[in-house]
């Protein structure tokens, strides 16, 4: 009976995105039922360098505020609509604009890399952007140019990339909730059941966490890394609903959660009853204003010129 449901669900919002032209762009952290009628399934990067490209009217952005405001950056002239507007992302609310302008005024001079995790107001006071994926480029590119780079809002991946540049950074206080509830503990417990199991790990995760990982990326390199591996087992440490993908691209590997407790509430606002009804209504539209967009628009062309 459920399944039926489901795939009545599923046939409408199919036609429906016929109808309207649109593309489904889905974060690896949505929940199952989210991923299976994904367009695009992907990270941060993947997601803003598709929804730059793509030739669809309207785009339904399955991820959390930030991704969907970095859609509407790159393509003015779309309509990009989320299910659920509510899906925020509390490491981009922790730094404001102001925060950042009154940091800039304490370093003249300094550029500033703002992770993507942050809002439109915030990147239109950046230089350049940067995902999990190419932080560690984005301040290569930059470390030799300028003798102060602020790093903003992720003290975790600031630390992360001011280790694997050498380059010190003025890092921003700021981390994800979800992230942090991986500890150490967790992932040496783990290891004592499954002693054979690689561990992989989001670079939002703190440092002690990441001095236990065999591999270090975003959720769509993890994909990757796994897909190569010759191991059989993998302790994942980031959002759980990765796990998902992961299990069905590699039926023949184990995978365990560093920590049942990593799961972002904000991903898992999305559903199918909720796309199908943004289809229907159009909404909730996320347009960035004319002027802050013109000055999001270059950190984020910046960063995806780099790469
Ligand atoms: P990725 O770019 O690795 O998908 O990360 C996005 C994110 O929000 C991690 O918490
Ligand atoms: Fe934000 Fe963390 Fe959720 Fe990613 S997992 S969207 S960084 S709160």
């Amino acid at each position: 009976m459920k399944k039926i449901l489901i795939t009545g669900l599923e046939e409408k919002i199919k036609k429906l995105k016929k109808e309207r032209q649109a593309v489904i762009l889905v974060h690896n952290y949505q929940l199952p039922e989210v991923q299976d009628i994904a367009d695009y399934l992907g990270d941060s990067l993947e997601l803003s360098r598709t929804a730059a490209k793509t030739e669809a009217k309207v785009v339904v952005f399955c991820g959390v505020h930030f991704m969907a405001e970095t859609a509407s950056i790159l393509c003015p002239d779309k309509l990009v609509i989320v299910p659920d507007v509510n899906a925020g992302c509390p490491m981009a609310n922790m730094i404001t604009a102001d925060d950042l302008r009154s940091l800039k005024e304490k370093h003249p001079g300094a550029a500033v890399v703002a992770y993507v995790n942050t809002s439109a107001e915030v990147k239109a006071e950046s230089d350049i952007c940067c995902t999990s994926t190419n932080a560690v480029k984005v301040v290569n590119s930059l470390k030799d140019k300028y003798k102060e780079i602020i790093f903003i809002p992720d003290k975790y991946l600031g630390d992360y990339v001011s280790k694997r540049t050498g380059k010190k950074l003025i890092i921003w206080n700021g981390y994800c909730p979800t992230h942090v509830k991986i500890t150490a503990k967790d992932i040496i417990s783990k290891k004592m059941f499954h002693p054979q199991a690689k561990v992989v790990v989001h670079p939002e995760c703190t440092p002690e966490v990441i001095a236990l990982a065999d591999e270090v990326s975003s959720t769509s390199m993890m994909c990757k890394f796994v897909k190569e591996s010759k191991a059989k087992e993998f302790i994942i440490a980031t959002e759980s609903g990765i796990i998902y993908r992961l299990k069905k691209e590699n039926p023949d590997k184990e995978f365990y959660p560093a920590s049942e407790a990593s799961v972002c509430p904000n991903m898992k606002r999305t559903n199918q009853e909720k796309i199908l009804w943004s289809l229907e209504e159009l909404k909730e539209e996320v347009r960035v204003p004319d002027d802050i967009r013109q000055k999001a628009l270059k950190p984020i062309q910046a960063m995806l010129g780099i790469v």
